[in-house]
């Protein structure tokens, strides 16, 4: 795609020319005729660009629009500065190719030159595939072609799924004058604003406001591509202040707002006297003949219509989904409390659910204490209302809040934590209180809700009830609960309130059951978009998962091991996906059938009855709990997590079902926060590994409502595996190296991992097992160039992603570059039975590409890891670290492993390079910012 002479020639360039760097905010053309509220492109992207870690190269421009409104010379001017006054029409699409640096980052525009008479020709979809900015063109001087804009937007976006910004710009400026270009101004503003779109006027003869426009363009689709590397997992739709780049999977119905009624949009108001009296009579003439060709064109179109009866603009029906994207007007959540008289809010940052979860359970019990609570995605709001909070009497807000990777915070709360930390809003009269979400075994525990906590404070916020850790290594769910004890009544005294109310159970959605609901309206596991799995359509992602072909599912473990690991190579062949070294790989899992069943079972449900489940609260973005409609069948297969403990607000509810009474009381107990009860649900739940499943086998008197259940159950989540393959080896395939979970539990029951164990089952067949899956990037990356010498440890699963490490530090040496040193530490049992790899190892040893030091655990009387070669090999870690600027990765455990290698490098820089403790943490941080030391872990 990228090979014509301009692309090649340009993207060659080392650095882009003066014009084309981008250092700051470039403006609008007016600040009231644009969506995009973003004014800056905010410290986290600017720490991100400065470390060099953004891999994001090209931006896709599709300029559209009517024939000769000067799109050709538009993307001449500022391509060639070259304004042709021979006009020729394009024929068919071309692209130029013009490289930015924004932020000292090489980011390119590919500008789409399109033929203007494709309009509502099929062929034309190809070419707006994959737009991220939608550039409709229209002559100021010319309002039949402003008319036709909003068609030429519905046709690209029917192309796009992924957001795009949308730019609606007038060309020929110069050939109006000031007083008629106003009043065309007013009405191109009024049709920019029904398609959501920046508005912009330029000559392209003149070259006035061309390379402003690509200017914002570039740095526009820069901020939210920078932003969606980074949040990778939710893409869309991604707010930008309180505006909503548009995306193509929020439903039709909104997206296609703003049909094109031509009544509507081609004639012009005659409101305003005073500017019509200085109007020359040319232009009186002109605007005359503007107005009349309009308005016969209007009425000709609409008769033309009635004749021939031809349908009106497509009209689609909304498709509800869990992914529910806000239009931008549903970003204010304080416009929200008052209008449905609430006072508490409480906003979670979540990646798998959990802090959500916590979330809305507070949210739900504020009833009690006479504060009707909501709970808020920061995605989805307009954090920046918070300093208006208190506009609102007794008003609250809680932050539920999970911390990821180095202490960073979720993608739902990149931004807000982003805004937070940088910005110096007056928050005085906010009512606050934080609850974190984190894990012992990570180094920067709870990072992100202790800073917050602080923040907020620093910021002016009243701080109601102290800040609350829950570690998830241990019982997350005990730290919530009694935190959550001691909160309720420190925020009755704080605001006054005297007793609480009675705790009662409120459903929170509706059930409706359908009879004759065609097949085609049912979701059948689909993650968001109904009929993805038939009819698939790039680009793919969380929401929009590509269904791989299973090309490979091989055993990795000898005969002799107890445990099994599996090779497993996805076929990507034409899904369009691309990924690097290092990226992970996501995987959406299917329950087990029997578990499925015996849920159906025991509730004496039809599994295969259609339901709706729709949230009373109609002030909730979250609209059903999972896609819906679908079966049950469907629910407790795709969408429920039916394998974890449950936690005991779902006991709570299950309680009410127990007929018998010893186990009501039993379930009861486990729910409540006393002493006893924590020991119970402790022993009972967590110690015993029960799961719904077997809560419901060993409490016959249960026999809760199914659609309660799925109502309560929290959302099956898709399972991440490091890439263990290199896209430079294996283009068309992504590998992953998984190890099968399979356990007995105290009560002689055998659990098996969800994934693993579907997984294991998937094998290279006619026709081929598909599994969905997307790609996450990450931050874990090889070192740009290839001679820079690496240090990698990684026992176990950690092998993984060093795998793609050495396949392409390999290619490059039989490519005759100048490889540094590879060096691994890979550790496992025995060397006959989990040596992941052994084959491929060797060969790379024998070839000269890799050095390799194992630790087998269990083939000598005492216990050898990776951690004690690394305690012996000093010598060599300090030279490649040291002395040679090299890189060290971890990868696999979190629990033990990381913190032991961490240490080891710390005794290394201290003892090799001479330094105090203080200087050697000092050392290690600055490699870790300089990302020569990462990790990529899990426990
Ligand atoms: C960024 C990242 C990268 C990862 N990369 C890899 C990789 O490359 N390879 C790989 O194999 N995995 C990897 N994982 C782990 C992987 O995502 C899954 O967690 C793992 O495969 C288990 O998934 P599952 O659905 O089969 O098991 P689940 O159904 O999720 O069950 C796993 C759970 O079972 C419980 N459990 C497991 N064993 C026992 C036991 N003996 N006793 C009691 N309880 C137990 C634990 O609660 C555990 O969380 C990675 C995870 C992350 C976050
Ligand atoms: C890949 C990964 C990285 C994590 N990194 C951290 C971390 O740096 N610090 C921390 O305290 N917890 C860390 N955690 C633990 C999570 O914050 C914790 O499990 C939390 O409950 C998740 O909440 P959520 O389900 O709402 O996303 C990590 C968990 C995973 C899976």
């Amino acid at each position: 795609m990228l090979e014509t002479r301009s692309a090649v020639y340009k993207m060659m360039k080392e650095k882009a020319h003066g014009e084309r760097q981008i250092t700051s905010w470039p403006p609008s053309f007016s600040s009231e005729l644009t969506p995009y509220t973003v004014t800056d492109f905010g410290g986290l992207i600017k720490r991100t660009c400065d470390s060099k870690s953004l891999t994001l190269r090209i931006c896709k421009v599709i300029v559209i629009g009517d024939v000769a409104v000067g799109k050709t010379a538009l993307v001449n001017r500022f391509c060639h500065k070259l304004f042709d006054n021979n006009y020729k029409a394009t024929i068919g699409v071309d692209f130029e190719v013009e490289r930015f640096d924004i932020l000292g980052v090489p980011f390119h525009l590919q500008i789409w030159d399109t033929a203007g008479q494709e309009r509502f020709k099929c062929i034309a979809a190809s070419y707006y595939r994959g737009a991220n900015v939608i550039m409709i063109v229209f002559d100021l001087g010319n309002l039949m072609s402003l008319a036709h804009c909003q068609q030429w937007l519905n046709e690209a976006s029917r192309s796009n799924v992924s957001p795009y910004h949308i730019f609606l710009v007038g060309a020929k400026k110069d050939l109006l004058s000031q007083p008629v270009y106003e009043i065309i101004e007013k009405r191109a503003a009024e049709t920019a604003r029904r398609m959501r779109a920046e508005y912009w006027a330029i000559s392209s003869r003149t070259g006035n406001g061309v390379s402003e426009l690509f200017t914002r363009v570039a740095a526009l689709s820069f901020h939210a591509m920078a932003l969606r590397e980074m949040q990778s997992m939710k893409l869309e739709p991604i707010n930008i202040g309180s505006a909503t780049i548009m995306d193509a999977s929020q439903p039709k119905a909104i997206r296609m707002a703003g049909s094109p009624v031509l009544e509507n949009e081609s004639g012009l108001e005659e409101d305003d006297q005073s500017i019509l009296s200085m109007l020359s009579s040319l232009d009186f003439l002109l605007l005359g003949l503007l107005i009349a060709v309009a308005a016969w064109y209007s009425i000709w179109r609409r008769s033309r219509q009635e004749d021939h009866n031809i349908p009106g603009p497509k009209s689609y029906s909304i498709q509800p989904t869990s992914f529910v994207a806000t239009p931008p007007s549903e970003n204010s959540f304080i416009k929200k409390l008052k209008s449905s008289g609430r006072s508490l809010v409480v906003f979670y940052g979540s990646q798998t659910g959990t802090a959500e979860e916590f979330a809305s359970r507070l949210a739900k019990e504020g009833i009690r204490y006479k504060m009707k609570g909501m709970v808020a995605d920061p995605e989805e709001c307009d954090m920046e209302e918070l300093v208006h909070l208190k506009t609102i009497p007794n008003s609250l807000a809680v932050f539920c809040m999970a911390t990821y990777g180095e202490g960073d915070p979720t993608d739902n709360a990149m931004e807000f934590v982003d805004w937070l930390k940088n910005g110096d809003s007056d928050l005085s009269g906010l009512n606050y209180a934080v609850f974190g979400l984190g894990n012992k075994t990570y180094e920067h525990y709870n990072e992100v809700a202790i800073h917050m906590d602080h923040r907020l404070e620093q910021l002016g916020a009243t701080r109601v009830f102290e800040l609350g850790l829950g570690d998830d290594d241990a019982n997350i769910e005990d730290d919530f609960i009694t935190w959550k004890d001691k909160f309720w009544p420190a925020v009755c005294e704080f605001f006054g309130i005297e007793g609480a109310g009675e705790d009662v159970s409120i459903r929170q959605y509706k059930l409706t059951e359908h009879v004759d609901l065609p097949a085609d309206r049912i979701y059948n596991g689909e993650i968001a978009r109904l009929h993805s799995f038939q009819n698939q359509r790039a680009p793919f992602d969380a929401k929009n998962p590509f269904l791989a072909p299973v090309k490979v599912n091989r055993e990795l473990h000898g005969p002799t091991s107890e445990r099994s690991c599996m090779h497993i190579e996805f076929d990507i062949e034409g899904s369009k996906m691309r990924y690097d070294t290092g990226d992970h790989l996501a995987v959406y899992p299917v329950n087990n059938a029997e578990l499925v069943n015996k849920i159906g079972e025991q509730c004496d449900v039809d599994l295969d009855t259609v339901i709706t489940l729709t949230n009373t609260d109609e002030e909730s973005s979250k609209k059903h709990p999972f896609p819906c409609p679908c079966s049950y069948r469907t629910a407790l297969t795709h969408y429920l997590d039916i394998t974890s403990n449950p936690r005991t607000h779902i006991l709570k509810e299950l309680a009410e079902y127990a007929t018998e009474p010893t186990d009501k009381e039993k379930l009861k107990l486990m729910a409540s926060t006393t002493v006893e009860g924590k020991a119970a649900y402790q022993q009972w739940i967590v110690q015993e590994n029960r799961n719904i499943v077997h809560i419901l086998e060993d409490i016959p008197s249960l026999k809760p409502p199914l659609d309660h259940l799925c109502e309560i159950l929290p959302r099956l989540q898709c399972r991440y595996y490091s890439i263990s393959s290199s896209p430079k080896l294996h283009p068309t395939s992504i590998h992953i190296t998984a190890v099968v979970v399979e356990y007995k539990t105290p009560t002689g029951r055998i659990n098996k991992g969800v994934t693993t164990s579907w997984l294991k089952e998937k094998h290279p067949s006619d026709p081929p097992c598909l599994v969905p899956i997307f790609v996450r990037k990450s931050q874990f990356r090889l070192p740009i160039r290839t001679s820079t010498p690496i240090i990698m440890v990684g026992p176990g699963t950690g092998l993984a992603p060093f795998r793609g490490f050495i396949q392409e530090r390999d290619l490059a040496r039989k490519e005759g570059k100048e490889v540094g040193d590879t060096i691994l530490y890979f550790g496992c049992r025995r060397s006959k039975e989990d040596f992941l790899y052994h084959d491929e190892l060797a060969q790379y040893v024998e070839n000269g590409t890799l050095t390799l030091h194992t630790a087998f655990s269990r083939e000598q009387p005492q216990k050898v890891y990776v951690t004690h070669l690394l305690e012996k090999n000093k010598e060599e870690i300090w030279r490649v670290i040291g002395e040679q600027n090299g890189h060290i990765y971890i990868c696999g455990d979190a629990r033990n492993m990381a913190r032991d290698v961490h240490n080891i490098l710390l005794k290394v820089v201290m003892e090799r390079g001479n330094m105090s403790e203080l200087d050697a943490m000092d050392y290690i941080k600055k490699m870790d910012s300089q990302k020569r030391y990462s990790s990529d872990v899990w426990s």
